[in-house]
């Protein structure tokens, strides 16, 4: 193997251009691509900064460097010394940024071999995740990868000096914790020190943020990880980042305003996409009633449409007993899709059932009548006067279903969402922000007949709905707030409680008795005594923000060594049995169901 000794790289391989035609350069990286032309052999050769050809002519070089540059393999790590020369107009190469200009090669050294590769380290590969994710040293030589991990950096880099300008301070705070109460399963860690007991790691900075602020710092923010131990999606993973912000003594449209401000800064430096501010709020009901979700994509219509009316009073008992029983019927329609398949309704109806409906109806508008499962139970003049109300012309479907309002919105605003892809409806380069506002404090949970907090539970009820915390829990709305994206919720937070009395208040009203709200945050309540500001934040979900912006599909795409749906890291192979003296010092000793016991 050859050293760098007496090279020193002069340039950067993706950054060469016309203009530096004539210069001698040294680059550093890897054999992207070899291609053996006789006399002539070509490499795309790689660093973070992309590709440049490096061409080795038998003819110009002396014959050790041409049987070297034979020897050259994907991925073997080289050092050039050559001349940038300009291609003749037929070899010039438009899809690369480097294109116009190729290295002739005087001088290669071999600074390290690589075994074959078990996939093609180039864009747009076809490979499975998981080996992707095994070999990620690999998968993030990629340059798409590449240039996801800069913006995420570019990203954290603006928004720190755009929270530094406003006088915000990065302030840390411990990953060894009590629990915090997002309300996912906390990640343990146990003492070693204080036998039988454990940390929590935070789920977010959550209590130390508003600690902060009664202790005086008045503008927080921090990028920060959070740890949760829920079941994993596309936009989910056990540790992601936040940008957490905390600050006192502002209005809840003072916050709003400023993080607007600071989206429209990032966006525009990052991306160099113009946002329009202020960005459009929407109330919670106004979401799920139109949207059937509390975080709309606003980038197609589609709105759902209430036909209860129109829909009552006839044989038809599934629509009867839904409205006696204080149901609803909506529909969303699809533009001239009245001639949709029967096999796709089909996998409609069991699309929805995924979603809590109990089953799906339709009106086809064709041209030679409507066809509907419930045609036999009303009058022409129903289906007339429906298609007057929807504005559904013939041609065009109508997708139906009936019962209670968030099991309507909750299937019909997944169906809107398949349509809505399905139909080609939703433009990728659209950038729709909202503010969804005015949530519920509590939701209702069946599983363990309790309400509970929506966002958390120190978030701020309006002070009008105050009076209703014992009486009435669910009319409660909360001062609270999210930032949605493209369907996806980026940021959320709340103006939060600063008067101990009204906490404890809310404490119960999620079921926490005194003891138990003393045992969990008593110390916070205590702190709370000496002079609490009113203060508010939020938090947005960095991984996420940098996975729109990029346009890719999944959080994985944006973070280095994210985990997989299982929650292991398919590199390292964590987590992992330790050893048994290692469980001895944390007092801790396993009992693995046999059912679930790892393949090692
Ligand atoms: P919340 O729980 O809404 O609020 O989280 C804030 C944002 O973090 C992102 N997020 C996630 N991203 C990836 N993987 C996850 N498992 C995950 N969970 C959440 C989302 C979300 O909008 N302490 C409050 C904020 C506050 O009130 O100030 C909080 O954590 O984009
Ligand atoms: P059933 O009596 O359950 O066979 O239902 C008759 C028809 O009513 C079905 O073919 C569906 O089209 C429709 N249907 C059933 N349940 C619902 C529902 N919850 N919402 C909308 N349509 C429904």
């Amino acid at each position: 193997m050859e050293t760098l000794e007496g090279m020193k790289r002069t340039h950067h391989c993706g950054e060469l251009r016309k203009s530096d035609v004539g210069k001698e350069v040294v680059l550093c990286g890897w054999v992207s691509r070899r291609r053996d032309h006789g006399g002539l052999i070509f490499v795309d050769m790689r660093d973070r900064s992309g590709l440049v050809q490096v061409v080795y002519d038998e003819s110009e070089m002396n014959e050790g460097t041409f049987h070297k540059a034979e020897s050259l393999r994907n991925e073997f790590v080289i050092a050039v010394r050559g001349k940038v020369r300009g291609r003749s107009e037929d070899t010039v190469n438009p899809k690369m940024d480097t294109g116009e200009i190729e290295v002739v090669c005087a001088e290669l050294r071999i600074l390290n071999t690589s075994k074959t590769p078990p996939f093609y380290i180039q864009d747009g590969v076809d490979v499975d995740e998981n080996l992707r994710l095994k070999y990620r040293y690999l998968d993030l030589r990629r340059p798409e990868m590449q240039k996801n991990i800069m913006l995420r950096h570019k990203v954290t880099m603006i928004m720190r000096n755009y929270f530094d300008k406003h006088g915000f301070l990065e302030i840390e705070t411990p990953m060894l914790c009590k629990s915090t109460p997002e309300g996912a399963r906390d990640f343990l860690v146990p003492s070693r020190l204080n036998a039988g007991t454990f940390y929590a790691l935070p789920q977010s900075p959550q209590i130390y943020k508003q600690i902060l602020m009664l202790a005086g710092y008045e503008k927080y923010f921090q990028i920060v990880r959070c740890f949760r131990d829920e079941d994993l999606r596309a936009d989910r993973q056990p540790e992601f980042t936040q940008l957490d912000v905390e600050t006192s003594f502002l209005s809840q449209e003072e916050i709003l305003t400023f993080t607007e401000g600071m989206i429209k800064n990032l966006f525009k430096e990052a991306i160099g996409a113009e946002i329009e501010t202020p960005m459009l709020r929407m109330t919670w009901d106004d979401a799920m009633d139109r949207f059937g979700s509390d975080k709309p994509d606003l980038r197609f219509g589609m709105e759902l449409m209430d036909i209860s009316e129109y829909m009552g009073g006839s044989d038809f008992k599934v629509f009867n007993s839904v409205l006696e029983n204080g149901g609803q019927v909506k529909c969303i329609k699809v533009d001239g899709y009245a001639d949709i398949p029967r096999r796709e309704l089909d996998r409609l109806v069991e699309y929805v059932k995924n979603y809590g409906a109990k089953g799906l109806a339709w009106i086809q508008y064709a041209p030679e009548g409507v066809k509907s499962p419930f045609k036999k139970f009303y009058p022409q003049e129903t289906f007339d006067k429906i298609a007057e109300e929807t504005g559904a012309k013939t041609g065009d479907l109508l997708l139906v279903v009936a019962d209670k309002r968030l099991v309507v919105a909750q299937a019909l605003g997944a169906l809107r969402l398949e349509m809505g892809r399905m139909r080609n409806l939703i433009d990728p380069d659209k950038l729709c922000f909202l503010w969804v506002i005015d949530f519920p404090m509590f939701e209702y949970s069946e599983e363990e007949k309790r309400w509970k907090a929506m966002h958390h539970p120190f978030t701020a009820p309006r002070n009008e709905d105050i009076q209703y915390l014992k009486s009435d829990p669910g009319r409660v709305k909360a001062n609270a707030y999210d930032m949605v994206l493209n369907g996806v919720e980026i940021g959320g937070g709340s103006l939060r409680i600063y008067d101990s009395e009204l906490q404890e208040q809310v404490f119960e009203a999620v079921g926490l008795t005194p003891e138990v709200a003393h045992e969990r945050f008593g110390f916070m309540m205590d702190a709370f005594k000496y002079g609490t500001p009113p203060h508010g934040g939020l938090a947005f979900g960095l991984d996420r923000l940098v996975m729109l912006m990029a346009k890719r599909p999944s959080i994985r795409d944006v973070i280095a060594f994210p985990k997989t749906q299982s929650g292991t890291d398919v590199m390292s192979q964590a987590p992992s049995t330790v050893e048994d003296k290692q469980l001895r010092e944390l007092h801790i000793r396993t009992v693995v169901p046999k059912k679930t016991e790892k393949k090692q």
